[in-house]
């Protein structure tokens, strides 16, 4: 089974990124996780050019999130909503309406920010776009604030709680997604 992790951010020292790859410890040995790594290369949604052939950026996401069991989006907060280059991405996979990739795909959203609330409106908004694009959006949220804070210079995510946390949003994905058992946070 895989999980595709999709991160929010394009920055090179992400603490979305590093939320999806604290995320990654705490998988089953049975589940791989893929961080998707082409969202930079997205380019703005045109309707004028959204036909066949899609951009190859577009069709290599739209096929990424056809192969994963799973998606698990980190998402950043900018001006206390979705990036725009994540929200664009997403847009491009809503169509077509009727066979869009992320229709039925169960899919957990969570966050980071530097700021004292863990990007608790841009995760909000997030899964209101992903539950309109007809995803299974899962219960259950991890808001990472003070980000800085949070993670060693190795990446790790030093607060247990929030280990804790999302290790249950985690096993919320998993069993969405059909794998009916508990994750070790
Ligand atoms: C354009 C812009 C807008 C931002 N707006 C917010 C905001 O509304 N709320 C917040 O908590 N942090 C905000 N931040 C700070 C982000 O939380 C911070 O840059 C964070 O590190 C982004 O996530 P990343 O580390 O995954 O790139 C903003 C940052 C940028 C660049």
């Amino acid at each position: 089974m895989k999980v595709l992790a999709v991160s929010g951010s394009l920055r090179r020292d992400s603490y979305n990124t590093k939320l999806l790859r604290a995320a990654e410890e705490l998988l089953p040995p049975d589940v791989e996780l893929e961080l998707y790594e082409g969202l930079k290369e997205v380019p703005p949604y045109d309707e004028d050019d959204d036909g066949h052939p899609a951009p190859r950026p577009v069709a290599v996401l739209r096929e990424a999130i056809a192969d994963a069991d799973a998606i698990l989006i980190a998402t950043p907060e900018y001006n206390a909503s979705i990036p725009g280059q994540l929200k664009n991405a997403l847009d491009w996979v809503s169509r077509p309406v009727a066979t869009n990739t992320l229709r039925n795909k169960p899919v957990a959203v969570v966050g980071a920010s530097t700021g004292a609330f863990g990007a608790v409106w841009s995760q909000a908004e997030l899964r209101k776009v992903l539950a309109t694009i007809g995803a299974r959006v899962v219960e259950g949220d991890i808001a990472v604030g003070h980000a800085p804070t949070r993670f060693d210079e190795d990446g790790y995510l030093v607060d247990a709680d929030l280990r804790e946390q999302l290790g249950e949003v985690v096993d919320a994905l998993l069993l969405e997604a059909g794998v009916p058992r508990l994750v070790a946070a």
